[in-house]
């Protein structure tokens, strides 16, 4: 266990009077979080034009702010597309693992966790203080199978995961980008499926859900026409929302807006049967 990091006293100011508190501002390019995840892990290297999320700086909470510096350096990964990570070395077993990607505030992530101790979850969001909720949840309640990833989904597919490292996929409410000219920001797009669909062990579920009918169409959409996935439910369509899913935040706020939450869970195939192959009886290409 990492030993807790004690915050500097900041400095006395000119004019400063005794027993008032004084709000210590970071001197220009002095981390936010010194021992706490990188603000642009990935640096413009990997700068992606059209992101699915929109960078926000929200307000980190003091005890946000505390599992950041104390719980980074043990549970925290930055998504600096330096090279792929041993997963098992991550975790330290070599038990399945599913990514959950947009985690939030992390409540839902910390709830499966906790009732799936036999799963890592490897959760990813660019969203600070969500970062720091979640290293608080899995302290209280123990968990040693929830690691935080910082930064982009895209480049930790892309660049940072092996072939068949992933035993599942979760994307619960993913941002809906409602306004035409923002679908192409959305996650659940055939580019992204053509990404992750390698980095998936055949029979690994892919699990979406979301409260933006349109967005949920077109994820049906999508999903039904790639080759690599096959729809869990007989009928096609969506599938009732599982038990093992708690109520997200998200989620929440759909509700109260009387919107409807659609559930999708989509296998990754053993063997894509593409209607262009020559043989059906090729060998495996290994996928
Ligand atoms: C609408 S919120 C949903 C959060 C949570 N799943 C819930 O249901 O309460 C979507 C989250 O996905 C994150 N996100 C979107 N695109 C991402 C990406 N490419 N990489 C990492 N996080 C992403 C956003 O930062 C945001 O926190």
């Amino acid at each position: 266990m990492s030993e807790s990091i004690p915050t500097p006293t900041p400095a006395p100011t000119p004019g400063h009077q005794p027993g008032v508190s004084v709000r210590h501002t970071r001197g220009k390019g002095e981390p936010r979080f010194p021992d706490g995840p990188k603000p642009d892990p990935a640096g413009s290297h990997f700068e992606r034009r059209i992101r699915s999320f929109q960078p926000r700086r929200s307000r980190v909470t003091a005890g946000q702010a505390d599992a950041l510096q104390r719980l980074w350096p043990k549970w925290g990964l930055d998504i600096d597309g330096h090279g792929v990570i041993d997963l098992a070395e991550l975790f330290g077993n070599d038990r399945p693992v599913v990514l959950e990607i947009g985690f939030g505030m992390g409540e839902a992530t910390a709830q499966m966790a906790a009732a799936d101790p036999g799963t890592n979850v490897l959760a990813v969001d660019v969203h600070t203080p969500g970062q720091g909720n979640l290293l608080n949840l899995a302290d209280h309640l123990g968990l040693d199978n929830v690691r935080v990833a910082n930064g982009d989904a895209i480049i930790l597919l892309r660049e940072m995961l092996a072939p068949a490292s992933l035993d599942g996929l979760r994307v619960y409410f993913p941002d809906p980008w409602p306004k035409k000219r923002h679908h192409k920001r959305r996650l659940i797009q055939p580019e992204f499926l053509d990404l992750v669909a390698p980095k998936l062990r055949p029979g690994a579920i892919l699990h979406c859900a979301t409260d933006w009918e349109p967005y949920a169409e077109q994820m049906l959409e999508v999903l039904t026409a790639h080759p690599d996935f096959e729809n869990t439910q007989a009928d096609g369509g969506f599938a009732p929302r599982p038990e093992f899913r708690p109520l997200t935040r998200f989620e929440g706020q759909g509700l109260d807006k009387g919107h409807v939450v659609n559930d999708l869970l989509f296998r990754r195939v053993q063997q894509p049967v593409r209607q262009d192959a020559p043989h059906r009886d090729e060998p495996p290409t290994g996928a």
